[in-house]
Formats: structure tokens, C-alpha cells, sequence
């Protein structure tokens, strides 16, 4: 690996001690060993570290009890799949659990060290990995959710997203290539006109423009969310046609962003600060070598020219006589029993599919006009409704202090209890996007928020209390734009009242 920076040894972070001691992705073959010698009694650096390179988290708040974020390209899964995940955490009990993020993503909670080799094994055989999903590895590559179906599609991404992860993950095998980048990387390709995906928050982000009248992708690069500084994703001036170049060009960026990051200061190093070291000129000519061949400049304008959607309800799709329906999950929180229900919906009415999305829902498409009757008459969508309330609707959440040791206050609970009362207590016209995030890590993305709030501690008479702070002007969609906090360190116990002016004030809602 070349080295344009100076990187004396003594200059590297701690996290990066840990990876040139011992490369992640190695404990791959050391599962059946840790399955057997328990978690106790693992090395530290490999249980709360390396463990995440193949998607298992040690969770400090509830040692012995592991997380497992796969990875779910698209956010597309298989009934099949989703059946196998259910199983996985059903054997938890009451420990079982799983959540969609905002990564169109799944995480399943409770799970066991000494049942990793086993549920490996069986992910395998369903064709899932979880394999490079965390810590400085690249996330779930995020795609349209409804691509292939959605009437207004500009391109079919669903195709592309594999592949880059197929690239990256040397299909769910496990790739050297880059499972030691400087820190995390997230890549998004956007194939419709809403921004489904959040363009802007990405490492690379591919979104559809016209090039002498060939649809391809203009490409944006180094969109972040830090606790220190939030930036919008900014163009490589560079258009790629819908083909190989795609992920040709995501293994330049990344093997650019390998070799030339900052491994120093973890504050400092993902892919925006190597591009304003380098001024994006440079960075662009490196990608460029990198590449192997001229990259096209940008086409003058992107086609994201529609307000985000949600996909909650019943929807048309683009081939007749077929439906999908989104389904709203409360705060993306998921058991056994509406996995396996789920699943059996997917292959009762629709094409043995489910898809997931960044506003932590579910969608099963392909439902027949003739099945929408019975489909909407399922017990399964009193739970997961298809036209909730307008708060609960745009509601997200990260995991808080449940299972998330960096939580500075509870989540999931306390947002869907508010979203809850000030459903019933005000009259609000359109959907309000809130999203709380239990620490500035911002895992819950409040700055893409209509009301973004940000977990705290707060001194209230005398005690420290759980509070937030208060963010507000996100942006989605066409002109996507980042929030900015307006008000600090407001107690949890104060926010139905606080939240109750704010929507009366900013947006239009009457005391009912
Ligand atoms: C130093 C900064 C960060 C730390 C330490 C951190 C830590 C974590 C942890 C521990 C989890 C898993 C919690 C659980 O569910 O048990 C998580 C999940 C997640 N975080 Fe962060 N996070 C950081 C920054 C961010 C940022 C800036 C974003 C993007 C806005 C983000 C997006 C996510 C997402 C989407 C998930 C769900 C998993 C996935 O789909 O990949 N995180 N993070
Ligand atoms: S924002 Fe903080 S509390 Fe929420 S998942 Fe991320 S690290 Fe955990």
C-alpha cells in the first residue's frame, strides 16, 4: 500500500494500531475457535473490534448478547431470507429482535458468539453476508427502493448495487483489497428522481443526469456526518454511463481514499478532508489514474427533480396491474413473529420479495389488483400501518441507549411515545420528518431532518436529566439541504411542549 502522506508509525490513531497489528477481516477463520473459547475469553481487540469487520458487534450494554448487521444491497431481501433472519433471532426469545436503519439496512439483536459459525453457515445458503459491514469498512450500498418498479425510474440500479458490493466484499468472501480504509465509507446510487436514497450524505454518491442524451451518472463525493462537522456531498465533475464503469469507478475512489487518507486524527479522515488536503482538481486527476482511462466531466445538471416519497400505501407500479404497498414500521423495530409474517405476505400476494428503506420501512411489491383487497385485510397491517399517523409516519430513529453504548438518552421508546400523544393532540397537514439520534455521533441523521434532535445530558434543578438539542431546515430530495441545530440542551421531559409550539409555529398544525 503506497503512502503519499507522512505516516510515521507513532503519528497512527489507535484504531489503526489495531488494524496493522492484525487485519480485520482475518477472524473470519477464527469463528469456530471463538464459538468455542467464548466470548470471555477473546482477546479485546479482536471481540470489540475485529469481530465488526464480518458484521458482529460486541455490545457493551449488554455483554454476551451480540449484534449482526448484514448487509442487504438495495435493501432488497428475499422471503427466504427474511424467513432465515427471523429464525436467527427467534431462538433469542425475548432478546430477539431486529431493526431496519436508515441504511435500508437490518441489524439483529441477541445473538450468541457460539452460534455464529452456524448462522454463517446458514446465510450462506440464502445467499446473505455481513461480511466488511462495519467499523472502516464501506456500509450497505443504498439504491432506490423501489427500482425496477417505480413508474418514473430513469435507471434500473438494482443490478449496479450488487455488483459494487460484490466488488468490495469479493462476493461476501471477505476482500483485503479494502478492509483497511482510514474509516468508513458509505456509497449510494441514486436511479430515480426523488433522492430516495440521500444523496448528499455520501462518500460517493451516483445520481442519473442525461449526457448528449445518454442517461448515466453524475457522481458527488464526500458527503459526511461527524459529532465535529456535517458536510453535503460536492461533484467530481464526472459522469459515468449505468454499466462497469460504476464500479470501476467506486474501486478508484476507494483505492485512492486507501492509500492517501489520513490515519492520524480519526476526526480527520474520512474522504471529504483528503479531498479539501488535496483540492479536488488533484483528487479528481488521482482518480483518474486510478480509473485507467479519461473520466467524462459532469452532465450540466442531475434529473433530481421531484420531492422525496416515502412509499408508505398502496402504489402503482410500472407494470400493469401490479401494486406495491409500503408498510410502516414504528422506529424500524422488527420481531420474529413480523419477519415470518412478512415473509408469508412477500409469498402469499406479492413475488416473494421484501424491501427495506432508508425511512426504516418495509415494501412488498408485486401485489395483483385482484390481491390488494384481501392483502389490505391482513392483521399484519394493523401493526404496520399503510396510512399513519402524520408524525409517526416520518418518524426515525437510531438505537439509543437500549442496546447503543455511546447513547446519551433512550431512543426508539420515548420517539414513538411522542410521535404518539402529539399525533393525537394536534390536527398537522403533512408529514413532519423527526428524527432523534441518541448521541452527536448522528447515526439518526437529524440534520437531514424537518426536526432533528440530538441526544444530551441537561442540567434541570440541580440533576443531570436526558434532553436534546434541536435541529431544524433539513432538506430532502431535489435541492437536498443539511439542518443546523437552532436550540440546545432542551429536557426530554419538556419536548412535548416545546415540539407542540414548533409544529404549531413552523408547520401549520392545530390543537385538535
Ligand atoms: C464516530 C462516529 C460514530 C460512531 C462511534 C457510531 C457508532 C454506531 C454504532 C455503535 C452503531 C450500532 C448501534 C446499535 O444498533 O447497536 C451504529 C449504527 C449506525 N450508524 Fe453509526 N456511528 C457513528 C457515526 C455515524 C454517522 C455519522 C452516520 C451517518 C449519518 C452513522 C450511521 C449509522 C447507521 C445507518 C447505523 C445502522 C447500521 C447501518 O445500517 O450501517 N453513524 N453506529
Ligand atoms: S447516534 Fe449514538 S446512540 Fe445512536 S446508534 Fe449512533 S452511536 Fe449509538
Amino acid at each position: 500500500m503506497s503512502t503519499t502522506q507522512s505516516q510515521k508509525p507513532a503519528s497512527l490513531n489507535k484504531f489503526e494500531k489495531i488494524k496493522a497489528e492484525k487485519d480485520g477481516l482475518d477472524v473470519k477463520d477464527e469463528l469456530e475457535k471463538f464459538a468455542q473459547i467464548g466470548w470471555e475469553a477473546m482477546e479485546k481487540s479482536d471481540l470489540e473490534h475485529r469481530l465488526k469487520w464480518v458484521g458482529v458487534f460486541y455490545r457493551p450494554v449488554t455483554p454476551g448478547k451480540f449484534m449482526l448487521r448484514m448487509r442487504t444491497p438495495s435493501g432488497i431481501l428475499s422471503s427466504d431470507q427474511l424467513r432465515v433472519l427471523a429464525e436467527i433471532v427467534q431462538r433469542y426469545g425475548t432478546d430477539g429482535s431486529a431493526d431496519i436503519t436508515t441504511r435500508q439496512n437490518i441489524q439483529l439483536r441477541g445473538v450468541r458468539l457460539e452460534d455464529i459459525p452456524d448462522i454463517f453457515r446458514r446465510l450462506d445458503e440464502v445467499e446473505m453476508t455481513s461480511m466488511q459491514s462495519g467499523m472502516d469498512n464501506v456500509r450497505n450500498i443504498t439504491g432506490s427502493p423501489v427500482a425496477g418498479i417505480d413508474g418514473s425510474e430513469l435507471i434500473d440500479t438494482r443490478e449496479l448495487v450488487q455488483k459494487v458490493q460484490d466488488m468490495i466484499t469479493n462476493n461476501g468472501e471477505g476482500n483485503y483489497a479494502f478492509t483497511n480504509l482510514p474509516r468508513k465509507f458509505n456509497i449510494a446510487i441514486e436511479g430515480g428522481r426523488d433522492n430516495s436514497v440521500h444523496a448528499e450524505i455520501n462518500d460517493i454518491a451516483f445520481v442519473p443526469a442525461y449526457k448528449n442524451g445518454e442517461l448515466g451518472f453524475n457522481v458527488l463525493v464526500g458527503g459526511f456526518f461527524s459529532a465535529k462537522r456535517c458536510e453535503g456531498a460536492i461533484p467530481l465533475n464526472a459522469w459515468v454511463p449505468p454499466n462497469d464503469d460504476v464500479v470501476d469507478l467506486c474501486r478508484a475512489i476507494l483505492s485512492v481514499f486507501r492509500d492517501n487518507g489520513a490515519r492520524a486524527n480519526r476526526q480527520k479522515s474520512r474522504l471529504m478532508w483528503l479531498i479539501d488536503e488535496l483540492g479536488m482538481d488533484k483528487f479528481r486527476s488521482m482518480v483518474e489514474q486510478e480509473f485507467g482511462r479519461t473520466l467524462e466531466i459532469a452532465a450540466e445538471k442531475d434529473e433530481i427533480d421531484w420531492e422525496k416519497r416515502d412509499c408508505i400505501g398502496v402504489n402503482k407500479q410500472k407494470q400493469p396491474s401490479l401494486n406495491y404497498v409500503g408498510l410502516h414500521v414504528p422506529v424500524g423495530r422488527l420481531y420474529a413473529q413480523d419477519m415470518f409474517d412478512l415473509a408469508r405476505l412477500a409469498e402469499v400476494y406479492g413475488s416473494c420479495e421484501v424491501r427495506l428503506t432508508v425511512e426504516q420501512n418495509v415494501i412488498i411489491p408485486n401485489i395483483l389488483d385482484d390481491n390488494l383487497q384481501d392483502f389490505l385485510t391482513e392483521p399484519l397491517l394493523e401493526k404496520f400501518a399503510i396510512s399513519p399517523q402524520p408524525l409517526e409516519r416520518a418518524l426515525v430513529s437510531c438505537t439509543g441507549s437500549q442496546f447503543c453504548n455511546f447513547a446519551l438518552v433512550e431512543t426508539k421508546n420515548r420517539a414513538s411515545m411522542l410521535a404518539k400523544q402529539l399525533d393525537a393532540e394536534l390536527e398537522i397537514p403533512n408529514p413532519v420528518r423527526i428524527h432523534w439520534t441518541g448521541c452527536p455521533n448522528s447515526c439518526g441523521q437529524p440534520q437531514v431532518a424537518d426536526i432533528g434532535l440530538m441526544g444530551t445530558k441537561v442540567r434541570k434543578d440541580g440533576k443531570m436529566v436526558e434532553g436534546v438539542d434541536l435541529y431544524m431546515g433539513g432538506k430532502v430530495g431535489k435541492d437536498a439541504q443539511l439542518g443546523t441545530c437552532v436550540h440546545k440542551g432542551i429536557p426530554c421531559d419538556e419536548l412535548n411542549t416545546v415540539l407542540s409550539r414548533i409544529l404549531i409555529e413552523s408547520f401549520a398544525a392545530k390543537p385538535k
